[in-house]
């Protein structure tokens, strides 16, 4: 069926649009209706309806005789480890590891942290989870101490299920210290750890506290699919806002089944038995998606791949994967194929593989460049669909669903068509439409569709005022974009202080925290600068206490140093510059998107006053001294 109809049949009768949807998921109890309005503007979806996430995404795959077949393929070069795992072995695993948390009395509803590396145990630790009703919250490896100290106390888990160790290439990242330092942190004390042992480097375990993970399980009885509502939580996942304290996104688990399974299907173009890969990591919400959920919901093989694109071993390692699982349909972001066009900028080393089998790439996570979205078309001989989604919404608000109508158009520099569920609006400041062609806020008519979030964890009230209060009826994006006359949406920019660095999220205001505590720091200000590789990179901008004489230089180290002792390395702060004074707007607001607009060497409307001016040159001085614009 053509997009066009199926998006109108949608809008048209939106409620049997997802009932019907909801009919490729196994439900214990068929849900009566798909959306409940009883708590609007907070909506929920198949409320009445009771199923099981691991049940739909592993045991009904081996029930349908499909249980020799590949689920889960970890391909690891970082470490030379390849393992295929089957959906008959996933049953058993998922089986094993909830009954032994069972055992230890977690039970729906209670919460699991989760801090591991790209290894298939991360998958069979999510899914043990869903199985028996547990609610897990997966920590990004990237993230330090402090940052898992936050969200502990935020979600106060019964337990943390980690590994000894991350691999990066040329370091094995020790994660049980990291973790050890969080739980030391947090208010809340997790009653026990269960440790995957990874042979680049066991971790000592706290007797009494660590299990580790095999012993942790011996013994235990394989746990069943426990019945949970639909729109009881499937995990938290936390994600960055304008402040130090991160978003818990809330993913309830029936709407999220019913929208990923609907996914896979009519936006990538894959079906059961096909390949699947995301490049991404678990600990983000493209991991959740599209490495463990969608891929599992309906039946294809996912590769979970823990490497780079480039150095691990060179810049043809996504063609080797893509040819050597047979990949149907691949996913990553725009840049890690700036980094494999950095180093074979002819993409001659995809010469060297056979990638008929590749249907389509999609990307996501940060704005598309047309250079690299027309160098892999170009490359690869397959359309580059560019798609928009969040953490919070956990599938594509917009995209091209190929799977539905492979003759849709490609527009590069959008990111595609509005997703059947979606009623995209841009909006100028007043809430009122733009009209085509002009950029406002993006904003979604409420209510989302099935598997957005519907409130954030423990905060209620931070919900309604980051996402409702500005344009009633609506969910505020935070991104700033167009719409052209056929409907293509094209993402600009954010409206916040979140940065997007190499398709992660970061808040600028987490790090300016950081920065204040540095005793010689009396303000500070952090933005995004443009880069060829990551798209953007944090810059910090600090001011010093009255008398500090000591040399800028250490101070600057101290203070990268600070930021990934606080936040982690995923932060990839380097640059920082010491001001005399920030610019501001009389209230006070640090003017922080002209100081981007300079650092970037774009141009921008002069403020009002000849002193702001003044500070205006102080900060390019300060800029050039550091070679910027580059
Ligand atoms: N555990 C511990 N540390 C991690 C980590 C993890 N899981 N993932 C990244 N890090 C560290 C890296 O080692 C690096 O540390 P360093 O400062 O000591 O070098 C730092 O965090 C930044 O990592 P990364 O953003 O991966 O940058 P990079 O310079 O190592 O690689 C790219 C650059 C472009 C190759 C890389 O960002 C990439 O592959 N991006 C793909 C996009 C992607 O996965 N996006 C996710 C959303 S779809
Ligand atoms: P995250 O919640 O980490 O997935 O980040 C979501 C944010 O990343 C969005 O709000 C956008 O700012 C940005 N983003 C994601 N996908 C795209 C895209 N295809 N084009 C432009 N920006 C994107």
């Amino acid at each position: 069926m053509e997009y066009r109809a199926v998006y109108e049949s949608w809008r048209a009768d939106p409620e049997s649009f997802w009932m019907a949807a909801a009919g490729d998921i196994d439900w214990v109890t068929q849900p009566t209706r798909a959306l409940s309005d009883e708590k609007a503007p907070l909506y929920e979806w198949f409320v009445d309806g009771v199923m099981n996430t691991c049940w739909n995404a592993v045991d009904r795959h081996v029930a349908a005789g499909r249980g020799d077949q590949a689920a889960i393929i970890h391909d690891s070069p970082v470490t030379g480890a390849k393992r295929v795992v089957t959906y008959a072995e996933l049953q058993e695993l998922t089986a094993r590891l909830g009954g032994a948390l069972a055992r230890k009395g977690v039970g729906p509803g209670d919460r699991v942290m989760i801090y591991m590396p790209m290894v298939a145990e991360a998958a069979v630790a999510m899914l043990a989870c869903a199985r028996i009703g547990a609610v897990h919250s997966v920590v990004f490896g990237g993230f330090a101490s402090n940052e898992l100290a936050v969200r502990i106390d935020d979600c106060k888990p019964k337990a943390v299920i980690a590994a000894s160790c991350g691999v990066e290439p040329g370091r094995v990242v020790d994660y049980k210290p990291l973790l050890d330092g969080a739980i030391e942190q947090a208010e809340h004390k997790p009653g026990f750890t269960v440790i995957l042992q990874r042979p680049q480097r066991p971790a000592t375990l706290i007797e009494g506290r660590d299990k580790e993970w095999e012993a942790f399980q011996e013994g235990a009885s394989p746990a069943p699919c426990a019945p949970v509502g639909g729109a009881d939580p499937l995990y938290i996942l936390y994600t960055s806002g304008t402040t130090g304290q991160p978003k818990g996104v809330v993913r309830p688990a029936g709407g999220h089944a019913v929208a990923l399974n609907w996914s896979m299907k009519n936006l990538y173009g894959v079906d059961t038995g096909d390949v699947f890969w995301a490049a991404s990591d678990v600990g983000w919400v493209v991991g959740h998606s599209y490495i463990v959920y969608g891929p599992l919901f309906r039946g294809c093989t996912s590769i979970l791949y823990e490497g780079k694109p480039v150095g691990t071993p060179d810049a043809g390692a996504f063609w080797r994967v893509i040819a050597e699982h047979g990949v149907k349909s691949f996913f990553t972001a725009p840049t890690a194929f700036r980094a494999i066009k950095r180093e074979d900028p002819e993409g001659e080393l995809a010469g060297a593989y056979d990638l008929s089998g590749l249907d389509y790439l999609f990307l996501a996570g940060e704005r598309s460049d047309s250079d690299t979205v027309n160098w892999a078309q170009e490359r690869l001989g397959v359309p580059v669909v560019d798609h928009w989604w969040q953490t919070e919404t956990g599938w594509a608000i917009t995209g091209l669903p190929v799977g539905l109508d492979p003759d849709l158009e490609v527009r590069v520099g959008s990111t595609g068509l509005a997703m059947p569920g979606y009623d995209v609006r841009i909006l100028d400041e007043g809430g009122h439409e733009a009209a085509p062609g002009t950029l406002g806020a993006v904003a979604v008519k409420l209510p989302l569709p099935p598997g957005c979030l519907p409130t954030l964890w423990n905060a209620e009230a931070r919900f309604r005022n980051a996402y409702l209060e500005t344009f009633p009826g609506y969910y505020e994006t935070g991104d700033a974009g167009m719409k052209d006359a056929e409907g293509y949406l094209h993402i600009m920019a954010r409206t916040d202080d979140v940065i997007n660095v190499a398709g992660h999220r970061l808040s600028t205001g987490a790090m300016e925290e950081v920065l204040s505590d540095h005793p010689d720091v009396a303000e500070c200000a952090v933005i995004g600068v443009a880069d060829d590789l990551k798209g953007q990179v944090p810059m910090g901008f600090l001011c010093l206490n009255r008398g500090v004489e000591r040399p800028h230089e250490e101070i600057i180290a101290e203070c990268v140093a600070l930021i990934r002792e606080r936040i982690g390395p995923v932060a990839a702060f380097r640059l920082a510059v010491i001001v005399e004074r920030l610019p501001k707007t009389r209230s006070g607001k640090i003017l922080r998107a002209i100081m981007g607009k300079i650092a970037d060497g774009e141009s921008f409307r002069s403020p009002a006053t000849i002193d702001d001016m003044a500070i205006l040159d102080e900060i390019r001085d300060s800029l050039a001294k550091i070679g910027f614009p580059r």
